[in-house]
């Protein structure tokens, strides 16, 4: 027997010893970045993918004994311009679209497409882990603008733009998730929207509009996509199926100038999402969206209120604060500066509760004090106890401010 070959040496300089992570789930997950899989028509898809075949048979199987168009199914592009014209207002055309394998492809393709190593990106002052990972991977230096409420500060931006550009690192985009942000689950209202873009084209940066969350609002008033309030180009514009069916589609797509489209097509391989996937999402969506939209907003808004009505009782009087979004899938809590909600993350788990603390979001490095709750995966009653239970585990673990403000024996009380 020859002995073990060792690809010591063989190795691309970039690539990364990457663990293949199992996720674990605690007892109360409020770590995961999806709802439930009970919301998941499985039924549906199976059905409409039924019909879509009792119709069309002959040219699927046709179709599906090719290799796929490489920017994914042409119905499936034309649904998504429709859709995008009624849910974003803004009109493009199929061949301005491409379908990838998930949002997450999205990104990767466009930034390795406007990214350099050494370039400086700009995105919320807490942001999605998985695009950071993926503008590190391709050597970008991430900057995070400050927050409010209501998302990105518009002033604050342009000052930061200025900080950097007289240092000589000039921005090169901005990278943001607008609406029911992952993961503080705030929303940029119009005018805000409107002042950054004027910012954005002042400066020459353009925007990566990562718009995956829209389509769980279960309150309020949708604001329009940055996409929607510029025709210019300046706005790359990112959604997916994930969040509104189920992330194990793996489906999504972006829309973006002919050029931007083409660059970022050079990054494909393997040829585009898997056609049958597509066959069933456009035959589901066709028949079903309204309805479909329609069933699980009721059930996302009990959670979010299960979720933050116990965080009113657990954590009142702590000093803690945490947001209340009008869609989404997350709750973001804010503790006093100082305390490390990082350090007792695996020992909460380890007790039973699931959660992402603020500093795998923070390209500032400034997260250790928050967390990102996620409300849409248990049930009301499940994010009910797992929300009391937290309370006590961090004062278990001495989180100070629990200790200090006897918060969970006087909610126990009442
Ligand atoms: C802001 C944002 N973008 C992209 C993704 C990736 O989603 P997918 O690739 O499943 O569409 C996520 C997943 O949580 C997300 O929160």
């Amino acid at each position: 027997m020859p002995k073990a070959f060792s690809y010591e040496g063989v190795f691309s300089k970039g690539s990364q010893d990457t663990p293949i992570r199992v996720v674990q789930h605690a007892k109360y997950d409020f770590a995961v970045a999806y709802p439930a899989p009970e919301t998941l028509p499985l039924d549906g898809l199976t059905e409409a993918l039924k019909i879509a075949l009792d119709k069309n048979g002959d040219e699927i199987a046709r179709n599906m004994a090719y290799y796929p168009q490489v920017a994914g199914l042409p119905e499936l592009r034309e649904f998504v311009c429709e859709k995008l014209w009624q849910d974003r207002q803004f009109k493009v055309k199929p061949d301005q679209v491409m379908m990838t394998s998930g949002s997450s492809e999205a990104n990767s393709l466009v930034i390795q497409a406007i990214t350099n190593p050494g370039d400086v990106v700009i995105t919320e002052e807490f942001v999605y882990a998985g695009t950071l990972a993926q503008l590190r991977k391709f050597g970008a230096v991430i900057v995070g603008t400050p927050l409010d409420a209501d998302g990105i500060i518009p002033a604050a931006l342009e000052d930061l733009i200025k900080k950097l550009t007289k240092e000589g690192r000039k921005p090169k985009y901005l990278y943001t998730i607008p609406e029911h942000q992952n993961p503080t689950g705030s929303t940029i209202p119009e005018a805000r929207r409107r002042e950054i873009l004027d910012i954005c084209h002042k400066y020459g940066m353009p925007i990566l509009e990562d718009d995956c969350y829209v389509d769980l609002r279960f309150e309020g008033k949708v604001q329009p996509a940055f996409r929607t309030l510029d025709d210019s180009g300046i706005v790359i514009h990112v959604a997916s199926f994930s969040k509104i069916i189920a992330p194990g589609l793996r489906l999504g797509y972006f829309t973006a100038p002919d050029d931007v489209l083409r660059r970022a097509m050079s990054f494909r391989s393997g040829g585009g999402p898997s056609q049958f996937t597509m066959y069933a999402v456009d035959s589901y969506m066709r028949l079903n969206m309204d309805k479909h939209k329609s069933n699980f907003k009721p059930m996302l808004k009990s959670k979010r209120d299960a979720m933050v009505s116990t965080l009113e009782r657990y954590f009142s009087g702590t000093g803690a604060t945490w947001s209340k979004p009008q869609g989404g899938c997350y709750v973001w809590l804010t503790m006093p500066k100082g305390t490390d909600l990082t350090k007792v993350q695996q020992a909460c788990f380890d007790d039973g509760v699931g959660y992402i603390a603020g500093s795998s979001f923070a390209p500032n490095n400034n997260g250790d004090h928050c967390a990102r709750l996620c409300f849409a995966f248990e049930s009301p009653e499940k994010n009910r106890e797992g929300v009391a239970l937290l309370a006590k585990l961090f004062e278990k673990h001495g989180v100070p401010a629990m200790k200090k403000s006897g918060a969970t024996k006087s909610a126990a009380r009442s």
